[in-house]
């Protein structure tokens, strides 16, 4: 990929945040830094549009001992399978759980399934690591 230089004014303040920044997320110039918040811009924008392919890792943590809660979760990714690319299930100690389910679809699709599996009664923690399938870039 060819690379373009362009040059960017800002106050000085401005920069001196931004150095800062830079160092504190140990970016070797900024150059690299401003490529990292160009892509997050990106990722975002596809996330927004409710009909843009994206990425993403689901992750739970949930007590196993609570069967119809595991009966629910799995009802729930057999209903979504189109969209679940794989899923990785960790036993924690004795009664927790950990599962990661890594998902491909429209942003729709995926922030339906990660809400449901979150709202399901029993569940300690969920989240979404949004990402992007780094096709535009
Ligand atoms: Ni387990």
């Amino acid at each position: 990929m060819s690379l373009v230089r362009f040059g960017v004014s800002l106050e000085k303040d401005l920069l001196k945040r931004f150095d800062m920044h830079c160092r504190q997320n140990a970016y070797s110039n900024r150059s690299e830094a401003i490529r990292d918040m160009i892509r997050e811009i990106i990722v975002e924008e596809e996330w927004t549009g409710s009909n843009a392919a994206v990425t993403g890792v689901i992750s739970l943590v949930y007590d196993h001992h609570k069967r119809e809660l595991v009966d629910k979760l799995l009802n729930i990714q057999h209903d979504h399978q189109r969209i679940i690319v794989a899923s990785q299930h960790i036993h924690l100690d004795h009664d927790n759980c950990l599962e990661v389910i890594v998902v491909k679809g429209s942003s729709k699709d995926v922030q339906g399934l990660a809400a449901e599996l979150r709202a399901t009664k029993g569940v300690k923690h969920g989240e979404l690591v949004r990402t992007t399938t780094g096709k535009d870039m």
